[in-house]
């Protein structure tokens, strides 16, 4: 009998369409991954105004902005990992995956692998994500992909994924860890040491930050943070005696010492720094300070704070005039005098040989600050090193111009990559030992971070996320010589 001749078949009822479920976390959390791979925008700037909006709009509440929270900064953080372990599951080169199915991809991925979400909860709602952002047929790729993906845990993917780690330290230890190979290498090449040492500093990378808080001193004191943020939930800085750590984060903006100005928040690495420009001994007179990259004005306002206390003046400059506002904001009723301008530090307005302290925080790749800002990895490159180079050598020679002889400059960056530390200073100390500029002199500042452990063999200064729980702050102070 030919299959024509049988009976008729009864046409299988079609399944009845359900419409996708809205779930508002995955869909703003997929907003925000879109503005970060779209506008190259920044997931620090792009969050906050998307949970606000939808706190307003109803049915947010803070359980919600916490998982779309930890849902963006976890995907982006680990998204070289994702993408390696999606590349094994999809049948062509990642390039050729439109970005937002690779959102939705590597958002399940994180869900699946990187949270304690259970697997079906993980992919259900990534594909009912997939059918509101993608439609229904991009839904069946997403639902296909993540099934492959959920077949193993992340140590199982990873063996699979990362050459051992005999063949190829540095990758391997890129992709279990969710570094670009440069940046290991880069971070390996900085910290010196063992495996041990660079594992522990790239997953403190991947750790979010405890929000540190300074008291401004003469302004507030720590007492006042931790009786405001409550004793349970706020403890002493570990090394700065005017910080304050809140352990359960919380809101800043809701002390009233944070609203008046009279504290701020601020990673201890950056109090450490301006407590030690500020403590250099000084033969002579001090009374004008100068922060010559001020915006958007955390240091400054401690300095300001440190200066008043003393009965010296600071004055503050920043190129961009709208960072340079908010310095002013950060300075506003700063008890002694203190002035911001907008300036171009390499090509200054001021007097050389006016300042008795001078402190310049230069622009750098901030690969010291990979925690706060978790794309930043995947967007920096390694030329970006050598553009900022003569901008970082301009501001320091600039900085020890401004600086009276005998006088002191730090040097400060946020990052530890060596090119943009110890070998700025060198050359710059180079190039007066050649005639071609003021001489200077290093100073150690290793006593003047007192009670700080492991902070090299000087004379300069480097902070580790691993080690001391601040970003990893570089410190060169100098004594101009004549
Ligand atoms: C690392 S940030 C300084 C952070 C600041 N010290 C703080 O603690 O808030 C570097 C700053 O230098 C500014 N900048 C860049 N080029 C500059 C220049 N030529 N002169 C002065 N400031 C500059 C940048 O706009 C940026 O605000």
């Amino acid at each position: 009998m030919s299959p024509q001749s049988g009976p008729p078949r009864r046409s299988r009822p079609g399944k009845p369409y359900r419409r996708p479920k809205k779930d508002p976390v995955r869909i703003l959390a997929f907003e925000a991954l879109r503005a970060v791979d779209e506008r190259d925008a920044y997931a620090n700037l792009v969050l906050p105004p998307l949970l606000r909006k939808a706190r307003e709009d109803g049915g947010f509440d803070a359980r919600d902005a916490a998982l779309a929270t930890e849902l963006v900064y976890g995907t982006l953080r680990h998204q070289g990992t994702y993408d390696a372990i999606i590349a094994e599951c999809v049948d062509r080169p990642l390039r050729e995956v439109d970005p937002p199915v690779l959102d939705v991809l590597t958002l399940g991925a994180h869900q699946l692998l990187g949270t304690r979400i259970p697997t079906h909860a993980a992919v259900s709602a990534s594909v009912e994500l997939a059918r509101v952002v993608l439609g229904d047929g991009r839904a069946k790729f997403v639902n296909a992909v993540l099934r492959k993906i959920a077949a193993a845990d992340l140590d199982a993917w990873l063996e699979r994924v990362a050459p051992p780690y005999d063949e190829d330290p540095e990758d391997h230890l890129g992709v279990v860890h969710a570094h670009p190979r440069w940046i290991v290498s880069a971070l390996w090449d900085a910290l010196g040491g063992g495996r041990a040492g660079i594992e522990d500093l790239l997953e403190a990378d991947n750790e979010r930050p405890e929000v540190t808080l300074v008291a401004r001193p003469g302004r507030s004191d720590p007492g006042e943070l931790v009786a405001a943020a409550g004793e349970e939930s706020a403890l002493p800085g570990r090394w700065s005696p005017y910080a304050v750590r809140l352990t359960e984060g919380g809101e800043p903006g809701a002390l009233d010492a944070v609203r008046e100005g009279r504290a701020g928040v601020q990673d201890e690495g950056s109090q450490l720094v301006a407590l030690a420009l500020a403590n250099a001994p000084l033969d002579g007179p001090d009374r004008r300070w100068l922060d010559g990259c001020a915006g958007p004005g955390g240091k400054a306002a401690l300095l300001g704070a440190l200066a008043a206390e003393r009965g010296a003046a600071l004055l503050a400059a920043e190129k961009q005039p709208h960072r340079a506002r908010l310095v002013e904001r950060a300075l506003a009723g700063n008890p002694g005098p203190y002035q911001v301008i907008a300036a171009d530090g390499t090509r200054p307005p001021w007097r050389p040989e006016s300042f008795d302290r001078v402190l310049v925080d230069v622009p750098c790749t901030g690969l010291g600050a990979l925690r706060r800002r978790p794309e930043a990895r995947w967007r920096r490159r390694p030329e970006d090193l050598a553009g900022f180079a003569p901008l970082q050598r301009g501001l320091l020679r600039e900085a020890l111009t401004a600086s009276r002889v005998g006088g002191v400059v730090g040097y400060a960056t946020c990052s530890p990559h060596p090119a943009e530390t110890r070998a700025v200073v060198e050359d710059v100390l180079g190039e007066a030992r050649k005639g071609q500029g003021v001489t200077a002199e290093w100073i150690d500042a290793r006593p003047l971070m007192p009670d700080v452990p492991a902070l090299g063999e000087g004379p300069d200064v480097q902070l580790w996320p691993h080690l001391h729980g601040t970003d990893a702050m570089y410190l060169a102070l100098l004594r101009r010589t004549g």
